[in-house]
Parts: C-alpha cells; sequence; structure tokens
C-alpha cells in the first residue's frame, strides 16, 4: 500500500484554507501551517509575517494564507499586508525549495481599468485600487517567478464566508441595497469548486489560472437572493457609478488624514460591483477541473 500524499496547506484556520484542508483529508495527510489549527490534520505554527515555514515532509503545499481585506491608505493593516503577502510569500517559496506550490491569488490582482467582460489571464496586471490587491500581484509575480500554480478565483462564498455576506449586509439600510451602476453581470466562485482546484492543480502546468463557478450571475437579483436566504428582505436601488466613485475617493482621503480610521467606502469596494467582471476558465477545464457548485446549491442548502 503506498502512503498517502503530505499536503501542507497554509491559511487553514480560514475560509478558503480551511475548506482546502478538510477536503484533503479525505485522501492525504495533511499539515494545517499558520498561527492558529486548522480544521483537520496536524498543526505546525507558522507567522507568515515574520517567519520561514516549516515544510518538512510535505510533497505539496497549498497556500491560502493572506492579509485580506480593504485597509485604509497608510495603515498599519496596509503595511503588514506587504509583510504577509510579498514578504511570506517569499518566505514560503524559499522553505518550499522547488516542491510543487499551488498559490491561491486573486482575480483583485486584474486591471480594473480595462474591459473586464470576458477575462483571460493574459489580461494586464496592473492598476490595482488597494494594498490588497497590489500585494496579492506582487507575492504571484514571486510564486509565478518559482513555477508555482497560481489560482485566481472573485469573491468566494460558501459556508463559513467571513467576508462577503457580513459585508453585503452591512450595506443594506432600512430594506434597501444601494448598488454603484446599473445591473451587471460577474463571476462568483463556489468555495468547493476553489477547493477542488486547488487540491487538483500541483499537477497543472506552472502559470496562472482563473477559477469561477460554470456561469456568471445577474449581481442585483443575486445579491437580493443571497440576502433573502439569509433571512434579509431588500429592494435593490442604484445610484450612478461616477458619484459612488467619488464618494469613495472622498472616503479615502479622509481616512488618509485620520490614520487607524476605516475606510467607509473604498474605489476598490465601488469597482467589485460597479463593472461587469467575468473570469474565462477555460484554461483550467482544460487540466480537466471543473466547477461543480453554483449558487443555487449555496442557497439550497442555507437554513436562515
Ligand atoms: N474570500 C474571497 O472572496 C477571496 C477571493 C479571492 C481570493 N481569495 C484568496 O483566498 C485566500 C484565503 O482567503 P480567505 O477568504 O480564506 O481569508 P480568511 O478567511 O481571512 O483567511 C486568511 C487566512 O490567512 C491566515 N493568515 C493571515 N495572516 C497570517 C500570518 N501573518 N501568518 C500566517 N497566516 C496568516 C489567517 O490565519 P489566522 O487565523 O491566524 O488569522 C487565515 O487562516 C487568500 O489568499 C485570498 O487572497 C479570497
Amino acid at each position: 500500500m503506498t502512503a498517502p500524499p503530505r499536503i501542507a496547506v497554509t491559511g487553514a484556520s480560514g475560509f478558503c484554507g480551511g475548506h482546502v484542508a478538510t477536503a484533503a483529508a479525505a485522501f492525504a495527510d495533511v499539515v494545517c501551517v499558520g498561527r492558529r489549527p486548522g480544521p483537520a490534520g496536524r498543526h505546525v505554527p507558522w507567522d507568515a509575517a515574520r517567519q520561514v515555514p516549516d515544510l518538512a515532509g510535505a510533497d505539496i503545499v497549498i497556500h491560502c494564507a493572506a492579509a485580506v481585506g480593504d485597509p485604509a491608505p497608510g495603515s498599519r493593516a496596509e503595511a503588514l499586508m506587504r509583510a504577509v503577502n510579498v514578504d511570506g510569500t517569499a518566505r514560503l517559496l524559499e522553505a518550499a525549495g522547488g516542491r510543487p506550490v499551488v498559490w491561491v491569488s486573486s482575480a483583485s490582482v486584474y486591471d480594473p481599468r480595462r474591459e473586464r467582460s470576458l477575462v483571460r489571464e493574459d489580461h494586464p496586471v496592473a492598476g490595482q485600487l488597494n494594498a490588497y490587491g497590489r500585494t496579492k500581484a506582487a507575492g504571484e509575480r514571486l510564486a509565478l517567478d518559482a513555477g508555482a500554480v497560481v489560482l485566481r478565483p472573485r469573491a468566494v462564498y460558501g459556508p463559513g464566508d467571513p467576508h462577503l455576506l457580513p459585508r453585503l449586509r452591512a450595506r443594506v439600510r432600512a430594506g434597501r441595497l444601494l448598488l454603484p451602476g446599473p445591473d451587471v453581470r460577474l463571476s462568483l466562485t463556489a468555495v468547493e469548486n476553489l477547493a477542488d482546484a486547488a487540491l487538483a492543480a500541483a499537477g497543472w502546468p506552472p502559470g496562472a489560472y482563473n477559477i469561477a463557478d460554470g456561469e456568471a450571475y445577474a449581481r442585483d437579483a443575486t445579491l437580493r437572493r443571497v440576502l433573502r436566504a439569509h433571512g434579509t428582505r431588500v429592494t435593490v436601488h442604484h445610484m450612478p457609478s461616477g458619484a459612488a466613485r467619488f464618494a469613495a475617493l472622498a472616503a479615502e482621503t479622509a481616512a488618509r488624514l485620520r490614520p487607524g480610521s476605516e475606510v467607509a467606502l473604498s474605489r476598490y469596494a465601488v469597482d467589485q460591483l460597479a463593472h461587469p467582471v467575468v473570469l474565462d476558465i477555460t484554461k483550467a477545464r482544460a487540466c480537466g477541473w471543473a466547477p461543480r457548485r453554483t449558487l443555487e446549491d449555496f442557497l439550497a442548502a442555507v437554513r436562515p
């Protein structure tokens, strides 16, 4: 009998990494490398902002750890993002020493100034609107140069999502959801689809791969349905996207003048909702991966 592969998963205490570690535990010996334990396997402590990880015995490394969010420009959180997402990546790649690495990136690296109604992996990586996008782009550059497989999901949703749903709920005021510009189509990524890809990708040719659900979704109806499934009924209203961008610029300027404060509305947040962004997943499909989950599956399983 052959020994199961040993898979080191970083970020396993978080949303995506937790799903990856749980799925990996079905067939592999899992090591969760991070500040806190993951949902499965052995824990190896690692602070990506300060240390080189111990990857001894790992056959494959799946790097999901990242400092995520939309920090105020010039804030301490912004500096920490570089320490984790860029310098931490350099430390991880050094420790991996040529072992297969799957590096979970983000569609936030894509240039938001260009048309994104069908984004292939050769879309320019430039012009990111916040430190998250910039540090993910810099980190994935290091990973690509080291021969890693880089996955670019967009807006990951699913059980335990600590980011999208809370942010969406926070935007609801008196039963109204105010969105920038007219309705658009957006790619979303079910966390199960991302986990499937992360576990398959170590065998793919090095390079970047978009990872998303099989179909893009109509923004307004989708957000309304997601909120309703979680017990909140809303009516959707539109504001001109130029006005939303202007409000975001003003909020970012105010946050810059008061270091340590949160940005009430950022240009990144507006961009995430105001433009069509559809990922072309042909390249990952050609490697044998297929998105099996849809938003419909998620909504059917939600108990408000
Ligand atoms: N969620 C999305 O919509 C989305 C979309 C596109 C791409 N992604 C990418 O998917 C990956 C996972 O994101 P997520 O949504 O799962 O975020 P998450 O739930 O916030 O998890 C982030 C993980 O990174 C770990 N981490 C942060 N700072 C660290 C440090 N200094 N040292 C070691 N580990 C550290 C966290 O560990 P602690 O528990 O110790 O904090 C946690 O396990 C990230 O690379 C993100 O860029 C996510």
